[in-house]
């Protein structure tokens, strides 16, 4: 039996009077891809906080790569890397130069080549000696993750990677993040998108109202809704379904999420009621 990559047990956060997890409980595997999925708001950002020693929980317990988030916080940082919301490049430095940067900064030899080596990676070499400011939203994203795989972190954070992306870029950075679990990196990204979860993870946690209430791989979620009644069986339920059943489909902030798509996973769960 391997030891979890990431075991977090009843982490609880309060913001003043806010409880925005009440008991968190989940462990990732190494290697393995973990979807923590919820709405905006669902304290999805909070736990990576707390797992990447950005924020303190006021109960529980996390450990990332063995080591206790709350103890040993420098032995924590040294395993992982954290992709934020929002792209955290460098506008007025060129790729390279960005890269470069994060690679000084981690005391690494070859710099240069490091980051000549990530630029072929996720195909920037042709904007590589270009200022940041020119990249599209997709470039950013990539280039951003580039350098959070600088040092080669055991674990990575993808804090909603895809968030704001057009499809084509969306198709890229999963593509990145797949390739990432295949060469042994522990992947854990918060989505609020149903189809990125069941695209990319080996697992998917719901995270709703402070505690996880589904936790299992695509194949597990789907068996706790009651099988469809046999003159409705043309598809299986999709973790839209699941979820929709699960949070309740009177949640605005699930069907604003979902868009488009969140209407036709109410329609399957009305069929089935
Ligand atoms: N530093 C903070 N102070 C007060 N409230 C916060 C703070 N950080 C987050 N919150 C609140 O906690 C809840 C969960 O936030 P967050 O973890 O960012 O959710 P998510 O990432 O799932 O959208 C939200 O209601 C948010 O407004
Ligand atoms: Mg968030």
């Amino acid at each position: 039996m391997t030891a979890a990559a990431i075991r977090v047990e009843g982490i609880e956060k309060s913001f003043k009077a806010l409880h925005v997890l009440r008991g968190v409980d989940f462990e990732v595997a190494p290697g393995s891809i973990f979807a923590l999925l919820g709405s905006n708001g669902a304290g999805k950002t909070t736990i990576v906080k707390i797992l990447s020693t950005l924020l303190k929980a006021d109960a529980g317990s996390a450990a990332v790569e063995g080591f206790d988030v709350a103890t040993e916080p420098l032995k924590v940082r040294q395993s992982i890397s954290l992709t934020g919301q929002f792209a955290a490049v460098d506008e007025v430095l060129s790729g390279k130069e960005n890269l470069v940067l994060v690679a000084k900064l981690r005391h690494l030899k070859n710099p240069g080549e490091i980051a000549d080596e990530l630029l072929a990676q996720f195909s920037l070499t042709e904007a590589g000696s270009r200022k940041v400011a020119s990249y599209s939203g997709g470039m950013r994203r990539r280039l951003d993750i580039a350098m959070s795989l600088i040092g080669n972190p055991q674990v990575i954070f993808l804090d909603e990677p895809t968030t704001g992306l057009d499809p084509e870029a969306r198709l890229e950075v999963w593509q990145i993040v797949k390739n990432l679990a295949k060469q042994g990196t522990t992947v854990l990204l918060t989505t609020q998108y149903l189809d990125e979860a069941e695209q990319l993870a080996d697992r998917i946690a719901i995270l709703h109202e402070g505690r996880i209430i589904a936790n299992g791989t695509l194949a597990e979620l789907k068996q706790l809704l009651p099988p469809a009644k046999i003159e409705y069986v043309e598809k299986q339920p999709s973790l839209e379904d699941i979820f929709l059943a699960l949070v309740g489909s009177g949640n605005t902030a699930a069907g604003t999420n979902a868009a488009g798509t969140a209407a036709a996973g109410n329609e399957s769960v009305k069929d089935r009621s």
